[in-house]
């Protein structure tokens, strides 16, 4: 049997569920869920870093090391208004996304937040087999170093992630499944 649970601090509003962002620290899980989400709610699957990408012609390493991180925050959160303003979509935001300006009240204003919560350890050896290039803040760490990374940028996160209207641990599909019904069968969670 799967074990899985997840919390929810308060009722959900069912006109909030026609919007959902999956929150939480790189290499999560939030684009593979995401999508696997939107897939089966039929909702249309937008990944923000994706989207800036797009806009900017640059990748997300390109942007860090010519623009700069602040620069960076700002197209995610002009990027961050831009999709909250779309319907029948789940939105997979950048692990940094959350932590900056308002975007996690805001993101709560407008749509279900979901945190997929993961430990420190768990997160290092995900990101140990991603690729590397990819993630500009994680740079050559790898090992012990990247695991202490994961672990100390995780506990200044958690108090934004931890805001979250869901927080997932575990299991993640087994837990999507199961909001899945609640939110086809138009109840709250
Ligand atoms: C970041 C996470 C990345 C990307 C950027 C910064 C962060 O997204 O937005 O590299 O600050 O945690 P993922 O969480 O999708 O890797």
């Amino acid at each position: 049997m799967t074990i899985y649970h997840y919390f929810c601090p308060s009722k959900i509003r069912v006109e909030q569920m026609n919007r959902i962002f999956l929150i939480g620290y790189m290499g999560s899980g939030k684009t593979t869920i995401g999508k696997l989400l939107a897939e089966k709610l039929g909702y249309s699957f937008i990944d923000m870093d994706h989207h800036i990408e797009e806009k900017q012609f640059k990748t997300v390493t390109q942007i860090f090391s010519e623009l700069g991180e602040e620069k960076f925050r700002l197209l995610e959160q002009h990027c961050l208004h831009e999709v909250a303003e779309f319907e029948n979509v789940v939105i997979s935001t950048g692990g940094g996304a959350p932590c900056f300006f308002e975007n996690m009240d805001y993101m709560n204003s407008r749509g279900l937040t979901i945190y997929l919560k993961l430990s420190p350890s768990q997160l290092a050896e995900r990101l140990e087999v991603s690729k590397a290039n990819k993630r500009p803040l994680l740079a050559e760490r790898k090992g012990e170093e990247l695991r202490q990374f994961v672990s100390d940028g995780l506990s200044k996160r958690e108090p934004y992630y931890s805001k979250a209207r869901l927080i997932i641990t575990g299991d993640f599909e087994t837990a999507v499944n199961e909001i899945l019904e609640q939110i086809i069968n138009n109840s709250t969670v």
